[in-house]
């Protein structure tokens, strides 16, 4: 089964104005942690995500979090 590349294992913390955000699912983005297109031709989509407010959130890297684009701390048993 296809699996998603880790990019990192810790989050990225990001200061998000409002907006549309493509958080990367694929671990192949050169735009981590969002989408930079480079899932095509893969199984993985972008978590897509809104935000009404500006705010600092700590986005998942390792691609294995439970509740994207946010860590849940998945990351600690990799
Ligand atoms: S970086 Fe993926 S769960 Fe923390």
């Amino acid at each position: 089964m296809e699996k998603p590349i880790i990019v990192a294992k810790e989050p990225a913390l990001v200061t998000l104005e409002p907006g549309f955000f493509a958080w990367c699912s694929c671990g192949r983005s050169t735009n981590q942690p969002f989408c930079d297109g480079s899932h095509n031709g893969t199984k993985f989509t972008p978590v897509l995500f809104k935000l009404a407010e500006k705010q600092d959130a700590w986005l998942c890297q390792c691609k294995q979090s439970k509740n994207p684009p946010y860590c849940d701390g998945a990351h600690k048993s990799l």
